[in-house]
């Protein structure tokens, strides 16, 4: 791993008291911006329920849609992997923890899905911060969904593409962004949720569809 010295100069000269004054005067800000979060602890019981602060709740708030995470036959062939191959990697893919498994579940999800080939992430979040940066660069011109997940504005932002919000599921303003900016870009992008996980509403893929066919290489 590299490290600016610089940086850790720096770090190192942070005295612990400034550094407090920082953290408050940030949470102040995000206070004053109704943007402060706190964690709760939320334990998950049987079936759809979960407990916190002392209830036992049902819970609509979770991404456990079949209840995978509770169901014995996963739970035990995880119990068995962890006997057989450990906890953990032990490395990063690109260096020494590329383990033949991971081939073998990317290839029975690409024969799932029916595409050429697929790629796993550790999360939902590092696979839209891993895949925006890959289609696009620099050049290019990105138009986001602005109610779109957190994790595809943060994709948009590494990529460093010039990025432009539309207004939720607004087709039109979709259509007048392209038409007045796609052409200064050597491709585009167009980014949005299939189902918004807040709302639950849905995008409109096949206009979607139709916007990006009507701006191709404009
Ligand atoms: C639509 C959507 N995208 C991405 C994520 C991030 O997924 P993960 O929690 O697996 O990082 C979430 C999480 O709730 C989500 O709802």
């Amino acid at each position: 791993m590299t490290c600016n010295p610089e940086w850790r100069y720096r770090l190192i000269m942070i005295k612990p008291s400034s550094l407090a004054a920082f953290a408050e005067q940030k949470l102040d800000a995000l206070r004053d911006a109704a943007l402060d979060r706190h964690l709760h602890p939320t334990a998950r019981g049987a079936g759809m329920t979960a407990r916190r602060h002392g209830q036992d709740l049902i819970s609509f708030s979770d991404n456990d849609y079949l209840g995978l995470s509770t169901d014995p036959r996963l739970i035990e062939a995880a119990v068995d992997a962890t006997r057989r191959y450990g906890a953990g990697a032990g490395a990063s893919r690109l260096v020494s923890g590329d383990h033949p498994l991971y081939a073998r579940l990317e290839a029975r999800l690409a024969a799932f899905k029916g595409t050429e080939d697929a790629v796993v992430f550790g999360s939902g979040y590092l696979a839209n911060i891993g895949s925006v940066p890959v289609f696009v660069g620099r050049e290019d011109l990105i138009v986001i969904d602005e109610w779109a997940h957190a994790c595809l504005h943060s994709g948009a932002r590494l990529a460093q593409s010039r990025c432009l919000r539309f207004p939720h599921n607004d087709m039109h303003s979709l259509d007048h962004l392209l038409a007045t900016h796609r052409r200064d870009h050597r491709h585009a992008l167009i980014i949005t949720d299939g189902v918004f996980s807040m709302d639950g509403d849905q995008a409109p893929l096949a206009e979607l569809t139709a916007l990006a066919q009507k701006h191709q290489g404009c």
